[in-house]
């Protein structure tokens, strides 16, 4: 997905843009680009491919300029390719802008501008910005110290969609203009500088403070100064946060990638997540909540709505929470919901899960859920992020940035918060509290059962060099082993491209059991214990007909099954938490052994701003 970068200060903006550009990557892009201003004048640089080949360009060796802007592009209109790389230009080459999301209007616009001699160079949704920009700009007669932002916030009251912009004007060269409307952006303040990014993890390494930007809320930012404005011009007054996310988080710290140091960080992004939230001698605790018995008992139907993992989590907490409240619990596909009219009222509890808090179809869901008067959380591991401006109550996962493309320690991080926010319910509505403590004990268990499961790969590691050239794998479990076979699967796809499928291990039969064949692998999850039994005997199918077996399970199984990895026993309710890392490990082996990009696998994003 496309990333925005921009400083203004004393130093040479460019090491500084393409050091940000550079964090950046892991989003996933196609294209880079970069603008600084030197003597009044725009230099634009850009180009197809990395930012490594865009450093390469002789021409941005000359670039000198302290005040600059950088994108990363990730094709949503036109190919990929320099001219629609980004900064874009006006015709006139007075305004360069970078844009994150998508101009939904763009053609009405473009038609409009080119009716007055507009021309256009590029098939981007995004160069009619500076073009509208400069129509604004060269129409307005008044000669004040507002007329670049005066512009800025007429050409965008005209955009319908989404867009996280950076401006830069060459009529006010010490400035840089940003806004933003449902595509995130913040802005770091240093020392007599400024630096901007739609993501914080590619300025950590400068500043910890940072002013968040709203929806619809413009930044002038200068070297010394940060000043914000409505869309009517009018002041705002914004006093920056200080983000505590250490910038050696953001690194890779020794690990080959970004995903198996992520992996092994789940006792601790575990042990952040539960916090200070669960005691034994206490009732749970959740921070922005203040929920009431009276509250809760009005609650008829809960709603979890996320999209991909984030969606698996939802599943493991539909387990807890009709397990442990009794109230009756849905989950549903973001993308699915927000068009299919669900039935929701003011007696219904929404939950939406977003890592990044920026996945464009989770807000809209949740904007739709807000339309129909019921009571939204948000779950997300960023701060600030769109979904907790839109949500009524925002809970967070403290699960450190996650820089791999496959999310791995926000899953469990979110499996987690989902039954420490069960429990808080079930506590409110005074029910079972000899179950609740259970769970509690088993909860403040995880952080070291979750290392010691991290402890011994070798068997794990051993499998996945068996199988890695394999086309098609099977993933079978049943209740809640079911919900951790879905995440199995969809990480093996992501990450090492092999063709696999998650059953309910009871539906085998049913149709697909027709493609186990001679040497087929099939991975079992067997962690309850009321349901093993008819697991194993589904697996004992595949097996007759030729199926190679790895089995994750607490069970004690017999030894019909080629590799069976134990995992130590625990509450069944929490028991993805540790199933599904040994199978993260097999996912990432697998992908290692085939040389791919484990980090950035192709075709995916990490964030994913449009629909
Ligand atoms: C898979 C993965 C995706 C995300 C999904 C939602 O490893 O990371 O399936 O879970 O794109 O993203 P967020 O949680 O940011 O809303």
């Amino acid at each position: 997905m496309c990333g925005i970068v921009g400083y203004i200060g004393k130093k040479n903006a460019k090491p500084i843009l393409i050091n940000g550009l550079s964090r950046l990557e892991y989003r996933g892009y196609d294209s880079a680009g970069i603008a600084t201003i030197e003597d009044d004048k725009i230099e634009v640089v850009k180009s197809k491919g990395r930012v490594s080949t865009l450093e390469s360009i002789e021409d941005i060796k000359n670039l000198k300029g302290t005040i600059g802007i950088a994108h990363t592009r990730w094709a949503t209109h036109g190919k990929p390719s320099k001219e629609n790389s980004h900064p874009h230009f006006d015709n006139s080459k007075s305004f360069a802008v970078v844009h994150n999301g998508i101009i939904e209007n763009y053609i009405e616009l473009k038609k409009f501008l080119t009716n007055k001699d507009y021309k256009f160079y590029s098939e981007t949704d995004t160069e009619i910005i500076p073009n509208l920009i400069h129509y604004y700009y060269s129409n307005d007669l008044n000669d004040d110290s507002l007329k670049f932002l005066r512009a800025v916030t007429k050409a965008c009251s005209e955009l319908k969609g989404s867009f996280a912009l950076e401006i830069l004007s060459k009529f006010n060269p010490t400035e840089i203009i940003v806004v933003r409307h449902d595509s995130p952006l913040v802005i770091g303040k240093g020392d007599s500088e400024n630096y901007i990014s739609s993501d914080i993890p590619a300025i950590l390494s400068y500043t910890k403070d940072f002013y968040i930007l709203n929806d619809d809320e413009f930044g002038i930012l200068t070297s010394k100064t940060a000043n914000f404005y409505d869309s009517n011009l009018n002041k705002i007054n914004k006093k920056a946060v200080n983000i505590d996310w250490n910038s050696s988080s953001a690194e890779k710290d020794g690990y080959e990638d970004f995903m198996l140091k992520e992996i092994y960080e789940q006792p601790n992004s575990i042990r952040e997540t539960i916090g200070s939230r669960i005691s034994l001698d206490s009732k749970c605790y959740i921070e922005n909540i203040d929920f009431t018995k009276r509250f809760l008992k009005s609650i008829n139907k809960i709603y979890i709505v996320a999209c991909g993992t984030a969606m698996h989590a939802g599943l493991c907490g539909k387990v807890v929470l009709e397990d442990i409240c009794g109230i009756p619990t849905e989950v549903d596909i973001a993308s699915e919901f927000r068009y299919r009219n669900p039935i929701i009222d003011e007696k219904t509890l929404v939950i939406f899960i977003s890592q990044s808090g920026e996945t464009a179809d989770t807000i809209a869901a949740l904007k739709l859920s807000k339309s129909k008067g019921a009571t939204t959380i948000a779950i997300t591991n960023v701060v600030g992020s769109s979904i907790t401006r839109e949500a009524d109550y925002s809970i967070y996962t403290h699960a450190g940035p996650e820089i791999a493309v496959a999310s791995t320690k926000a899953y469990t991080a979110q499996v987690v918060l989902l039954a420490i926010l069960a429990i808080y319910f079930a506590e409110i509505l005074e029910i079972n509290s000899d179950k609740l403590l259970k769970l509690k004990k088993s909860i403040l268990e995880l952080p070291s059962l979750v290392k010691e499961v991290l402890k011994n790969t070798d068997d794990i590691k051993d499998f996945a060099k068996k199988v890695y050239k394999e086309k098609d794998m099977f993933f079978l479990g049943r209740g809640i082993d079911y919900t951790v076979a879905r995440e199995a699967s969809l990480k093996l796809k992501e990450i090492s491209y092999i063709h696999s499928e998650a059953y309910p291990a009871g539906e085998l039969k049913h149709g697909p059991i027709a493609l186990i064949e001679n040497d087929v692998t099939v991975v079992g999850i067997l962690t309850d214990s009321h349901l093993s039994k008819k697991t194993i005997s589904n697996l004992q199918e595949v097996i007759t007909r030729g199926a190679k077996t790895f089995i994750i399970t607490n069970q004690n199984v017999d030894n019909d099954f080629d590799n069976v990895i134990k995992i130590p026993k625990i509450n069944t309710l929490l028991s993805p938490i540790l199933s599904i890392i040994p199978l993260q490990l097999f996912s990432y082996y697998i992908s290692k052994e085939k040389g791919l990009d484990v980090d950035k696998p192709r075709n995916l994003a990490k964030s994913v701003t449009v629909e």
